[in-house]
């Protein structure tokens, strides 16, 4: 099973960090492909909490080949802090390598995301301003800037100058900003260029390397499902596409490489920025749940907006990615709730009702979760390490996901510690003849 995507089933911040984390102790590499540091993946070592926003999640592990690929839009000055970080905490980041074809968020991005949100007003996506969309934006109008002009300078300045021009207008009240002077950008990201010069590969030759010689590659997805451009809660989505097939485009591969799909699900559903939730629970449950359960952004700190799990999104993800498996995780903040539910339909206007995720903008604007009750469990199943230590209500809340989705679960997370982990035998059975890698461990 050499080529393994994760991706998120939901609307972001499931716990891809942690499972890749997990998963990268068997791999040779692990690929990021779509995104930018719009990401926050979080893994925690010995109560040790590393917070990764484009650098790969499975640096942890010295000499690992942790590859930004061609699809992941990078701020290089954010890549560059994050690498100084990891260094100052001691860790080896030889590893790590950053297309030359992937595009770079520029300055300007940064501005135009901001002023875009501002201009919308009440119809505001959300976005977490890293200039995500804009710098997507240009790659598609081919006015873009790659890793690799950061090495020539006649190029680059070139480049800027033809990026700029159809942004002027909205450009105009930042005219006097330094940070867009011409000289001064480019001279700022030749510097940067210099410093990451180590790092910049053909990096879809290095993932071909990895799978030819049978080496288990990850593909660790950002964001989640409904956030996807395309099949997701469009316009208040990223600007990429968070599902599994992107992940050969952004990474330089075809599809007879992937093995296997796991899709990460939180045991309920949050979403941080604007949109539809159909499962939404704005009230003190939810509260209760967003403070057990610590729902607060790894990137802007915002407060996730919680709902219940949402199993119609759900079985609809599982078909957008083909889904092999699940990883479902957080199912220890459920523990001690006095209710438990989740979406098995839609209710929508004239009593209409939806077994299937609507694709129509206004029906799911009006969608509205109906819910089955489930029996809760108060135990706390934080030190459980089996299904069969679990309590019996939380093993039927699995096996009610896993039935109604038509996917099994390969691990369930029962907090956000590495081994607070339990393989179902599925998993197990998954990794059973991955032999740890050689490459510099
Ligand atoms: P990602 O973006 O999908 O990688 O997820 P984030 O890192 O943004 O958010 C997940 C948060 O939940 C992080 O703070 C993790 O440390 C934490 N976490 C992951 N799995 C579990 C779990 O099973 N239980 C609890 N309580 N926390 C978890
Ligand atoms: P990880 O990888 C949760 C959301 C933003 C906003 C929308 C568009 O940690 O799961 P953008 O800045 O991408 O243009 O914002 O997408 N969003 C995320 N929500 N987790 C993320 O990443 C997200 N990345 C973007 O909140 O609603
Ligand atoms: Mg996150």
């Amino acid at each position: 099973m050499p080529g393994i995507v994760i991706v998120g089933t939901q609307w972001g911040d499931e716990g891809k960090g942690k499972i890749t984390d997990l998963l990268a102790e068997r791999a040779d590499a692990v690929v990021r492909f779509q995104g930018g540091n719009n990401a926050g993946h979080t893994i925690v070592r010995d109560g040790v909490e590393f917070k990764l926003h484009l650098v790969p999640s499975g640096i942890l592990y010295p000499g690992r080949r942790c590859i930004i690929g061609n699809g992941v839009v990078v701020d290089p000055s954010v890549l560059l802090g994050e690498i100084h970080e990891l260094r100052a905490r001691r860790i080896d980041t030889s590893g790590l390598k950053v297309s030359a074809n992937a595009h770079v968020i520029m300055p300007y991005h940064l501005l135009l995301d901001t002023a875009g949100e501002a201009r919308l007003g009440k119809l505001q996506i959300g976005t977490t301003k890293r200039g995500i969309g804009p710098a997507y934006a240009d790659k598609a109008s081919r006015l873009g800037i790659r890793i690799q002009d950061l090495l020539d300078e006649r190029i680059l300045k070139k480049k800027i100058t033809a990026a700029l021009e159809p942004h002027r207008l909205a450009l105009r009240p930042y005219e006097l900003d330094p940070e867009l002077d011409l000289h001064t950008m480019t001279e700022q990201h030749l510097t940067y260029g210099r410093q990451l010069q180590e790092y910049i590969a053909d990096t879809s030759r290095l993932v071909w390397e990895s799978l030819e010689q049978g080496h288990v590659v990850l593909f660790e997805g950002a964001q989640g499902a409904m956030l996807d451009i395309d099949h997701g809660t469009y316009p208040f989505v990223t600007s990429s596409n968070p599902l599994a097939g992107a992940a050969c485009v952004g990474a330089g591969i075809g599809p007879r490489d992937i093995d296997e799909v796991w899709g990460v699900c939180k045991a309920y559903t949050t979403r941080v920025g604007s949109g539809p939730f159909p499962t939404e629970l704005d009230d003190e449950l939810g509260e209760r749940i967003r403070t057990r359960g610590a729902e607060y952004g790894t990137t802007t700190g915002r407060p996730r907006r919680i709902g219940w799990l949402d199993l119609v999104a759900l079985r609809y993800a599982a078909r957008l990615n083909t889904l092999s498996a699940l990883a479902i995780t957080k199912l220890d903040v459920l523990s001690g709730l006095d209710e438990l539910a989740v979406c098995t339909h839609y209710s929508g206007e004239e009593d209409a009702i939806f077994d299937e995720f609507p694709y129509h903008q206004s029906v799911l604007h009006h969608a509205r979760g109906e819910f089955t009750p489930l029996e809760s469990w108060s135990e706390d199943i934080g030190e459980c390490r089996s299904e069969d230590e679990l309590p019996a209500a939380a093993r039927d809340y699995l096996a009610f996901i896993a039935d109604f989705v038509g996917v099994p679960i390969a691990m369930i997370s029962v907090g956000a510690g590495r081994d607070q982990t339990i393989w179902t035998s599925l998993g197990a059975e998954s990794l059973v003849g991955t032999a740890a890698p050689s490459r510099g461990d």
